[in-house]
């Protein structure tokens, strides 16, 4: 096994080559402080890797994304929302009778206690969803207090990933003043979710397959990507031993900022406010280049892939689908796509490897289905959420996890004495 040597004032040292079963390298540095006291230093984590982890791989320089080795684009097509969970959190696809019996779980608990109903009382109606999701997730512990390795994890995964959809629709229905649709056993997953979304009181509404394939393509997308922001919060946070549940909620809080997941949002106020100002795509591209101004073109740019974001990709050819199914005509679509063109072929974004991602496309869509811009950082949260469990999952079934603590170099103030407060 070859290793990586470094030297350190004037001292030589060998540490361990790790490698992946896809080939990537990494320099085992686990006592790189017992050895030489100096840490490493990342900040961002750009050049550092967390974890070993088999669940999703992402090459971004070829712009590849498999979930436990399948390949998105053939996951997008063939697999259902609830099959990708499945395989995700246990490792593989599941058979006919292991579907069934999940998805049946799956149903039997999308109910929330009903007491958890009157926590959304309290919310203000100008509440984002993404607050109320990320407080009603982190309650679920309330209810469910065990949901730790050794309390029958399975059960509270399918608790989990039932009741999010109905907390996600309750939110959408406490923000537009209108009451709770309870969900339906007869209904899928997506169906079940968008019937609890669209449907009212007055009168019947059945989930058009449209919505429902879109949905599942999404949530398909959104499902995992190895150590982004997000997922990593729910593994740091779950490795002090923290409940599943508010675990998950703290994830969800991550995802919220707008570099990651609050992107989706925000590309939707980005395309609105280029369309009022003439689609001046050049103004704004040339802004998103200029280091005085704080605005970036939102939906552009990636840590990992410097490469087209495969989920771009799907998602700008779903757009045009979707649209044309629904006979939604949305400028916003062309705005979006003419704006690529030309960040595209300016050198600023080439030589920066900036590609759409998968927040560029996502909200078109959602908008034809006719979820607000305020829910889209919700829908991503939806999707997301097999992969946290997965990741929290895997974390925690390490036989030697350990609490993550990273170290720091401190710059403050070296020792010195307190003055008394008449002499400072
Ligand atoms: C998601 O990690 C994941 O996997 C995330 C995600 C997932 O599925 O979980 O893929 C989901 O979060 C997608 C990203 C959504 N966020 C956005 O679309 C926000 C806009 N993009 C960025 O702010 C940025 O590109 C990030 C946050 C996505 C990545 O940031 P990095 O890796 O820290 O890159 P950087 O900020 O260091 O940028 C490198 C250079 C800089 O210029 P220079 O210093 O070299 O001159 O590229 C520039 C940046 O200024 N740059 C941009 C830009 N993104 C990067 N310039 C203009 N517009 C942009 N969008």
């Amino acid at each position: 096994m070859s290793t990586a040597k470094l030297i350190l004032e004037g001292n030589e040292y060998e540490f361990p080559l790790v490698r992946g079963s896809e080939g990537e390298v990494g320099i085992d540095t686990v006592a790189l402080r017992k050895h030489t006291n100096a840490i490493s230093l990342d900040p961002g984590y750009g050049s550092t890797g967390s974890c070993l982890s088999g669940i999703t791989f992402i090459d971004g320089e070829k712009g590849i994304l498999r979930y436990r080795g399948y390949d998105i684009e053939k996951l997008a097509t063939e697999s259902s929302f609830v099959e990708v969970c499945y395989l995700l959190i246990y490792g593989e696809l599941p058979t006919q009778e292991e579907l069934l019996s999940f998805s049946d779980r799956l149903t039997r608990h999308t109910l929330i206690h009903e007491d958890m109903k009157k926590f959304f009382e309290g919310f203000p109606a100008t509440a984002h969803p993404m607050a109320m999701l990320s407080a009603m997730v982190s309650s679920l512990s309330a209810y469910y207090p065990g949901a730790g390795i050794d309390e029958d994890l399975d059960l509270n995964i399918v608790r989990l990933l039932a009741k999010v959809k109905t907390v996600a629709a309750f939110s959408y229905k406490k923000s537009i003043g209108q009451p709770f649709i309870y969900p339906r056993n007869k209904y899928s997953y997506c169906a079940n979710f968008l019937h609890m979304m669209f449907a009212v009181p007055a009168e019947d509404y059945v989930p058009p397959k449209v919505l429902i394939d879109a949905l599942n393509l999404l949530l398909v997308l959104h499902a995992d990507h190895e150590q982004n922001c997000s997922t990593s919060t729910v593994r740091m946070v779950g490795s002090s031993q923290t409940n599943l549940y508010a675990s998950i909620s703290a994830g969800i809080s991550a995802l919220w900022g707008p570099l990651h997941g609050g992107a989706n949002q925000k590309v939707i106020e980005q395309l609105k406010m280029i369309r009022e100002d003439g689609s001046n795509f050049r103004k704004y591209v040339d802004l998103a280049k200029d280091k005085s101004s704080p605005f970036r073109l939102m939906g552009f740019g990636h840590r990992v892939y410097k490469n087209f974001d495969p989920r771009a990709r799907i998602l700008k050819k779903t757009a045009d689908e979707v649209l044309d199914q629904l006979g939604v005509d949305d400028p916003l679509l062309d705005i979006a796509k003419q704006l690529e063109e030309v960040a595209l072929v300016d050198d600023y974004f080439v030589s920066r490897k900036l590609y759409p991602n998968v927040d560029f496309y996502s909200g078109i869509i959602y908008r034809a289905m006719g979820i607000p811009t305020n829910m889209f950082t919700v829908m991503f949260a939806l999707g997301r959420m097999p992969g946290w469990i997965a990741h929290w999952k895997e974390m925690r079934e390490e036989p030697r996890g350990r609490i993550n603590r990273p170290r720091q170099i401190y710059t403050g103030p070296t020792q010195r004495e307190i003055k008394p407060l008449e002499e400072r």
